[in-house]
Parts: C-alpha cells; structure tokens; sequence
C-alpha cells in the first residue's frame, strides 16, 4: 500500500515536471527565436560532444519500442531516466513499419512519434537508429522480407532494386523524424547511418555513401551521424565512412582502452563512445540461457565512464519478440520469444539487482533524478486453465486460408506466394504405394525451417532445418500428404539474410522429387482476432493419436478477471504443462511462440493490457506436435514467477561467445 501512495506521489511529481519541462521548453523555444540555437556537434578539438556550447557525453540505455507494448512505454521510460540515464537508444524496424511495399503502419504500438514524444517529455535525449538494416536479433534485421520478392536481391549493397526500396522508405521516415531533431526543438540528438556494416560481406563503400548522402539530404547538415561497428579496426575498415563518426561496440570484461584504441584509428579526435555495451546477452532456443555478471558489467561501465567516454547499455530493457518477430542466427538458431537479454530491467520491466548496480555507477558522474523509482509492476496467477480441443489445422483450413490453394508442379517459397510470416500448409498426394516405410527427404536441407508431415491426417514426423532431414512415410498411392511448414524466424545477422521460407527446394520421396503441389497460404492471426475458430465448437474427441506426435491442431479455452480484487488486470506470465511446441495468443493478441519441449524459455509474458475485464479472456493455442487434451484433461497456467533458464541439452556442438557477434556465424 505505502508503495502505491509513493507512486502516486511520484507520477504526480512527474506531471508536475512534466509541466515544468513543458514551461522551460516553451522559454527555450521563446529563446530560440531570440538567437540561441539549441545545437549539439561533434567537438574534434575538446575530444567531447557539445551540445548547446556545453561539453557534453550521454549514458544512454537501449530501449526497442516495438518490443514494449504501447501501454508500459512510459513506465520503462520513466524507470530507465530515474536510473540515471540522459539518453535512450532506439532502433527503427522496417519491416514492422512498411508490411507490404508502400503500405505504412505508425499507429497503436507502432506509433514512433509518440514514442519520441514521450522520452521527450520525459527528459530523455534520443539515439535513433533508423537502419535500413538493424540487426537486432529482429526478423531479417529489419528489412522487409518483400524485399526477396527479387530472387537474387544484394541487400545492404547498392543493388538498384534494394536502393530504390530503401529510397522510397527513407523518404517516407527520415521527414518524418526530422521535426524531432535536437536543433529542431526535438530530443534526437544522433542518426545512426546501417549498422555494424563492417561486419558485412559486401563492403560496399558506394552504399554506404549514398545512404549517408540520403540521410543528410532529408535531415540537413547539423545532425551527428554516426556508425557503429565490432571494436576491432578490420571491422571499421568496411564500416566507417568519411563524414559519419565512427563509435565502437563491445562488452563487459575486457580493456577498454584496447577497444577505444580501435576507435581511435578510425577516429584520431572527438568524444570515445560505445554504442552497444553489452548488460547481457541473447539467446536461442536449444541452448542454455545465457546471463551476464553484474560485477564484472558493474565495473567496465565505471571504467568506461571513468573516461569520460559515452556509453549506450544494450539492453537497459529488452522486452519480447511477440507475434513472429524474432530472428536467427547461424547456423539456423533462432531466438526465443523473450527478449529479457539479462537485462537490468527485465522482460517485464521489473527492476533488478543490475539495475540498481548501474544506478549505483552512474552516481559517481552524474546526479541522478531524486524520488523512489516506480516498483516493479505487480503480477497475479490466473490459475490453471482448462483446455479443450477446437479443430485441427487441416480442418480449419476453410477458416484460416481465406483463399483457395496455388497449384505448383514444384514448392514456392512463402514470399512466393505472399506470405510473409507464420505457416503454410504444403499438399499433395503419395504417387506411390509406400507399403514398407519409405524415406521423405529435403537433400538440399531446404526445410524452412520446420515441417509437420502427416499422411491422411495422421502424422508421420517432424522435419527440420540443419537437424532433421528425413523421416519416412508409409501410405497407399493417393493418400494424402499434408507437410505444414513453419518459418520460425529469419537470420538477422551475417551473409545469409536472404533467408527464403518454407520449403525452398523439393521434398523427394524415396529418389523423386514430389509434385503437383496445392499450397495454402495461412491467415491464422486474422482467424483468432475475428473468433472464427471459436465457431462450430469443438470438434468430436478422436481416437488416440497413434504416436507421441499429433498433428497440428488449434486449442481453447477462457478465464475470467476476478472480481473484487483492486488493481487486476496485472501482468502474468503463461506456461504449458505437457505441451510441447506452438504458437499463443490471448485474445487478438499473438504473444509468440513457446517450446518449453526445447527450452530454455517456459513461460511467456502476458502484459496487462492485453486482457480484458468486460468479456472473458480467450486463449487459443496452435500446438504442433502433442496433443495433451486426449485423453485429457488438459490445460495452460498462469504463474507469477518467469522462468527462462530451464536446463537444456544442447544439440550445439557450436559453442557461442559472448560480446562477439562474430562468433555467432
Ligand atoms: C551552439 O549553441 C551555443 C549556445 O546556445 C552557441 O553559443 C553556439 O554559437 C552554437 N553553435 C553553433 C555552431 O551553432
Ligand atoms: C498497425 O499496427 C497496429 C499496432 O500493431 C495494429 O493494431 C493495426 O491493426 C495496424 N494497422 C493496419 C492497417 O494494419
Ligand atoms: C526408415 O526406415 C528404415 C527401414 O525400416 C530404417 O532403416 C531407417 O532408420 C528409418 N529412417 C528414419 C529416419 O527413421
Ligand atoms: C525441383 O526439381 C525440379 C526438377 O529437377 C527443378 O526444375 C526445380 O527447380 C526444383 N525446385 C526447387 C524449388 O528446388
Ligand atoms: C472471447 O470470445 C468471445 C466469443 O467470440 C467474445 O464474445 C469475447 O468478446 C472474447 N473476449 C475478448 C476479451 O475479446
Ligand atoms: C534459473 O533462474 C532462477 C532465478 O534466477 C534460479 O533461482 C535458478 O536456479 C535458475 N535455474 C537454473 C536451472 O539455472
């Protein structure tokens, strides 16, 4: 209780500033016309920034809006300025802007300028990080994977196709953010120009600088722009470009001044700056979670602010890759739904012990907003749901393909057919009697990246990318084969980001490759947002399934908020005991996917403001390879505890390490 009246104070406060800020601003805006240009530069001379004349550095935090549901922007925002924090640090998605060539989505949790608004109002100043690729363990690194419409597209080079996209997308964006540039009153005070592009394989200077010449023709020669590269002066040699300051990335652990010497050969003067300094790391599904020591973090970030140096800490929060938003790396490893990354805030935005240790640094250089912090959002346990069976997959496909299939005698690619994300369901029929069991293969390894095979509705096996490339079938000639396939994220980082999907060579039977192919594209978020596979109820409670394995299938059930408990909705978290893989959505909302079968991710984060008190709450599941409704009972829970780091086997003989992107090819 005493808690919640100090937030209460403290978000009074915060009006309170709010309007200060509002006040103070108007004067500044008075007193620019009066001939005080707000202005922030590059001081070669000083080794520093400088902004409005004053010597300046920032100590940023990265914060991706689109990881963060619209409704806890402020919350996070206000958490991340009362650790101490001048600055925040953002990505600009593509793909999560421009779904379909020329078709712009800004609004509801892609509402950049409120986002800008907010850390403006706030007291944050804005890194921004346009891209056009961005990295960001994000789906293809941002770039619209429409892009592949071009079979042999050169992304990131001066591939004329890529360049006219990427013209047309700036020329919507960069006018866009222009009004919120620093000098213009708003609070950008640096443009990110690519990413890490020393770390590509192209090396492609013309690129670099047509894309610098593009980003100073929409935004005007008194913005900073900048690149961010490895610290390593092999990567600054691609990655740094005349006219764009050149900043360096690295981890906790290691020599800072070794890493700013890295920066020092590309850039002899100005102020140091790391741009992405390491608080934790990411992970794959498959392998173990991966955390970050708060000591060692704790005293590299002192080392470096010791120095004088800027510094952006990736991640302050890391949120979640919801819906179907995450990307991969290689060889094929895509990451799991969380984002947490051990970060100082968590995935919920909780505060932690790291945070508190960043704050505790901070505070050696720096005054730090006085007032408690606002508390970690509360979390409530729903309990466990019941489950029923609504159909399978193969059953909905009238409600979930909303048009017929494409008959192709050889498979297409998704984007072949229009489909960016999600599943495709891939037919045709046994040409031949397959009595004795009989080998379906991919030879080519061009299972992207996970199919769910069924003959005559039964099923027969998983293949998938890099691990499973056969399984064998049994059949009469005609029978029925049924091959779903799953994109589960495109490679977002490296020379194999052209990462077509679905099944991107034949599948053979025996020694021929299969044909006459009926392929569905699948619309299953419109399906779960419109209710349609609420309608026509359940279907009858089957045999048993033969095997361990099922076919894919869609699952139901409800809960209510209760009543006369204050303050609910609130956060949970969402588990699956005794399911095994698939995707989740609570109302319309896609949550992600979940694959406790794989780990180390088990639960799933449920944000507040996806559940509803005025109608009962609705979960549907896709599972993909269990059925653990028959013979039942079956059921998901609500928990209040995350867990992120169940053990794992990994099946990686690859052994990652930290803090080098490098090492994740
Ligand atoms: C930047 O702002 C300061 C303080 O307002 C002013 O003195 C200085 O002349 C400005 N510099 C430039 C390059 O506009
Ligand atoms: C734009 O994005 C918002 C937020 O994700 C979504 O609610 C809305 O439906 C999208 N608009 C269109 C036209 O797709
Ligand atoms: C397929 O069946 C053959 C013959 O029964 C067997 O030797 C082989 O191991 C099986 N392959 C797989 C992938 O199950
Ligand atoms: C499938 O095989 C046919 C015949 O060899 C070939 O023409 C076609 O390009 C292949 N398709 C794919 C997607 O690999
Ligand atoms: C859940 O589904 C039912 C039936 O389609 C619908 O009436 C209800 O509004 C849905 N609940 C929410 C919170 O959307
Ligand atoms: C997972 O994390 C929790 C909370 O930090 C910790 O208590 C637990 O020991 C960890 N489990 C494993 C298997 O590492």
């Amino acid at each position: 209780m005493r808690k919640l009246v100090s937030e209460v104070h403290y978000l009074r406060d915060f009006n309170m500033s709010c309007f200060i800020v509002r006040v103070l601003l108007l004067c500044f805006l008075f007193a620019n016309t009066l001939g005080v240009p707000r202005n922030f530069s590059v001081d070669y001379k000083n080794d520093c920034f400088r902004k409005d004349g004053e010597e300046f550095r920032y100590i940023s935090g990265s914060i991706h809006y689109n990881r963060v549901p619209r409704a806890y922007w402020k919350d996070r925002l206000l958490k991340m300025y009362a650790a101490g924090l001048n600055a925040i640090q953002t990505y600009v998605p593509w793909n999560f802007h421009e779904p379909s060539p020329g078709q712009y989505n800004f609004s509801g949790d892609r509402d950049l300028d409120q986002f800008l608004q907010l850390a403006q109002d706030i007291g944050l100043l804005v890194i921004l990080r346009p891209g056009p690729y961005i990295c960001g363990e994000w789906d293809m690194g941002g770039l619209p994977a429409w892009l592949l419409h071009k079979k042999d597209i050169v992304l990131r080079s001066s591939d004329p196709d890529y360049i006219a996209a990427v013209d047309k997308w700036m020329g919507k964006l960069l006018p866009m953010i222009k009004p919120f540039l620093y000098q213009n009153g708003g609070p950008i005070i640096m443009v990110q120009v690519e990413n890490e592009y020393g770390s590509y394989f192209a090396c492609d200077h013309v690129y670099l600088q047509h894309l610098a010449g593009l980003f100073r023709h929409h935004l005007g020669n008194d913005v900073v722009l900048f690149t961010t590269d490895g610290a390593g002066i092999g990567y600054l040699k691609c990655g740094a470009l005349k006219g764009l300051y050149a900043t360096v990335d690295f981890g906790p652990g290691g020599s800072v001044s070794a890493a700013f010497e890295a920066q020092r050969h590309a850039e002899p003067h100005g102020p140091l700056v790391n741009s992405e300094f390491y608080t934790g790391w990411l992970d794959h599904w498959g392998e173990g979670h991966v955390t970050v020591s708060t000591t060692i973090m704790a005293k590299t970030l002192n080392e470096i602010l010791a120095i004088g140096a800027s510094v952006n800490l990736y991640m302050f929060i890391g949120g979640t890759n919801f819906e179907y938003w995450n990307g991969a790396n290689t060889p094929y490893a895509p990451q799991p739904t969380s984002y947490d990354y051990d970060a100082p805030l968590t995935e919920a935005g909780d505060l932690t012990d790291k945070y508190f240790a960043i704050q505790n640094v901070i505070k050696l250089y720096r005054k730090i907003p006085q007032g408690p912090v606002l508390p970690s959002t509360p979390k409530y346990a729903y309990g466990t749901v019941p489950m029923k069976k609504l159909h399978t997959l193969v059953d909905a496909l009238n409600i979930i393909s909303l048009s017929g299939p494409v008959k192709s005698t050889y498979p297409l690619t998704f984007i072949e057919i229009n489909q960016a994300f999600g599943f495709v369901l891939y037919r045709t029929k046994l040409p031949v009697d397959c009595s004795k069991p009989t080998p379906l293969s991919s030879p080519l390894n061009g299972v992207h990246d996970r199919a769910y095979v069924s003959v005559n509705g039964v099923a027969a096996g998983i293949l998938e990318r890099n691990k499973a490339l056969t399984i064998n079938v049994t059949g009469k000639a005609g029978s029925q084969l049924d091959v779903l396939v799953e994109n589960m994220g495109r490679i977002n980082y490296g020379k194999d980001i052209n990462d077509f999907k679905g099944l991107v060579s034949n599948l053979t039977l025996g020694a021929d490759p299969l044909t006459d192919w009926e392929l569905y594209s699948l619309s299953i978020d419109q399906a779960v947002s419109q209710g349609l596979l609420w309608e026509s109820g359940s279907s009858e409670p089957g045999p048993p399934p033969p095997s361990t394995l099922s076919v894919p299938s869609f699952y139901g059930g409800t809960f209510v908020i209760p009543s006369g408990i204050p303050d609910l909705p609130q956060d949970s978290y969402i588990q699956f005991p005794g399911w095994r893989k698939g995707q989740v959505w609570i109302n319309s909302f896609n949550l992600g996917r979940y694959w406790p079968a794989r780990g180390p991710q088990v639960t799933l984060f449920v944000p507040a403001s996806f559940l509803s008190t005025a109608a009962p709450n609705n979960i549907t599941v896709l599972e993909l390879e269990a059925d653990p409704c028959t013979p039942g009972p079956c059921s998901v829970e609500f928990t209040i505890t995350p867990i992120l780091n169940a053990t794992v086997i990994s099946d990686h003989k690859h052994q990652r390490a930290l803090f080098h992107k490098e090492d994740l090819l």
